[in-house]
């Protein structure tokens, strides 16, 4: 099993051409090259440079123009403000401990009528123990939300700190759906998808999750 949905076509307009997208934590080769080879203006931002350096890398064996801009996602003050035409987030939050501050940065520098595409996980994803899972044992351990570090205990969490690995965080999915909403966004798709690393509950639910939402300058009919 793996993540296999596609995007649908139609979170996209029909042409991409000169469209101004910012690709957010999304080094590595895979969204950036795809939408400048479809003509957008795409300039990817992520943490790490060997994520960015696969987008080089890509980009110069295909012969596309693309920008890299290494930086934190939930600091967005690089870029100019209302200047991009969509935002493609895909599953990445879960390296950040509140993804609230993420959805008001991209909402800044959206123009108006903006759309954010953005993958993440079901919190389902995390409530599991580890090592119970690894023996074939759905065993409910953590609440949600909470992160690595609150997960391992003891030696473990010792060993986790020497090794500097990445904390991952679950979040709620009132942090990623309404934090979206609070952000000035308008949920206009969803869909789910197999998480894709053969993890149990894939047989049981879906636990990737993708949005698509539009920057509202007013969320109805009703004046402010
Ligand atoms: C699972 S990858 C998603 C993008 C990738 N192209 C893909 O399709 O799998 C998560 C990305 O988030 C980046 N990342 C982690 N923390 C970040 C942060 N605070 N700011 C920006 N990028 C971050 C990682 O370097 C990694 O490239």
């Amino acid at each position: 099993m793996g993540s296999e949905k596609s995007v649908p076509r139609n979170w996209f307009p029909a042409s991409i051409h000169g469209l101004k997208i910012l690709c957010l934590a999304a080094g590595g080769g895979q969204q950036a090259p795809i939408l400048a080879a479809a003509g957008a203006d795409v300039t990817v931002m992520d943490i790490s440079k060997k994520q960015l350096e696969q987008d080089e890398k890509v980009a110069r064996r295909e012969c596309l123009n693309l920008k890299v801009v290494q930086g934190d996602m939930a600091d967005l003050s690089h870029f100019k403000k209302e200047s991009f035409d969509i935002v493609v987030h895909p599953v990445s939050n879960l390296f950040i401990e509140n993804p609230r501050p993420v959805w008001q940065e991209i909402a800044g520098v959206l123009k108006q009528r903006g759309v954010l595409i953005a993958g993440f996980t079901n919190p389902l994803l995390w409530i599991f123990d580890d090592e119970q899972e690894k023996k074939g044992n759905l065993d409910v351990r953590h609440p949600i939300p909470s992160s690595t570090l609150d997960h391992l205990g003891g030696e473990a969490l010792e060993e986790f700190l020497k090794r500097e690995e990445t904390i991952e965080f679950a979040h709620t999915l009132e942090d990623q759906i309404q934090g979206q909403i609070d952000a000035g966004f308008a949920v206009t798709g969803f869909y789910e998808d197999d998480f894709g690393g053969e993890r149990m509950i894939d047989k049981y639910i879906k636990t990737f999750a993708a949005t698509r939402a539009v920057k509202m300058d007013q969320m109805g009919i009703f004046p402010k």
